[in-house]
């Protein structure tokens, strides 16, 4: 068993992510797209479209990643693509966290092909340390410098998703 350190409770998650939503409410974008990336950011979701109380669509996108991480030659590609199409929708992407910024800067070029009318993005957790691009996050959850971390959808080989709270993995 590895050791974990809890991070991000459960209850606070859950009023962060009421701010959220009614931070995002406020705006009162027409056409309101959201797109969970899976699979991280399926809890987060879930929970964040419920907090939002103006009318929205939802639908889902899967990258792939190759190569180390942190190497900027990591190569992205689709791996399930959306449903519904962008154009003239407003965007908003949704994901579990950013670190070095590769995916979401990835899929926001992607999709800014596709005529959506506006892409945001609105990630819960915002990790600094390793970030290799300036990516614009509109919204975002939790600011943290580093450290490797699961549950809420967050995994480590798969496991650690359906944790209620957000713990730090020690020796990852
Ligand atoms: P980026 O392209 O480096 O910004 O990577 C973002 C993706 O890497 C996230 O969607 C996660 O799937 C994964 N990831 C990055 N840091 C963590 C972490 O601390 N725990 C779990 N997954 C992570
Ligand atoms: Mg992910």
């Amino acid at each position: 068993m590895v050791e974990k350190e809890l991070v991000i409770a459960g209850q606070d998650i859950r009023k962060r992510v009421e701010e959220l939503g009614r931070q995002i409410s406020a705006e009162s974008l027409p056409n309101l797209l959201v797109v969970a990336i899976l699979k991280g950011a399926f809890v987060f979701a879930a929970d964040l479209v419920r907090a939002i109380s103006i009318p929205l669509e939802v639908d889902f996108i899967r990258v792939a990643s190759y190569g180390a991480k942190s190497c900027s030659s990591g190569e992205i590609r689709l791996s399930k693509d959306l449903e519904t199409s962008v154009d003239g929708k407003n965007v908003l992407l949704v994901e579990d966290i950013i670190d070095t910024g590769q995916t979401i800067a990835w899929l926001k070029e992607h999709l800014r092909g596709r005529g959506a009318a506006s892409i945001r993005t609105c990630t819960l957790i915002d990790k600094q340390e390793r970030r290799g691009q300036e990516v614009v996050i509109d919204y975002y959850g939790f600011q943290l410098q580093k450290g490797f971390l699961v549950g809420y959808g967050l995994d480590y080989a798969e496991q650690y998703r359906h944790l209620p709270d957000i713990y730090h993995l020690k020796d990852c």
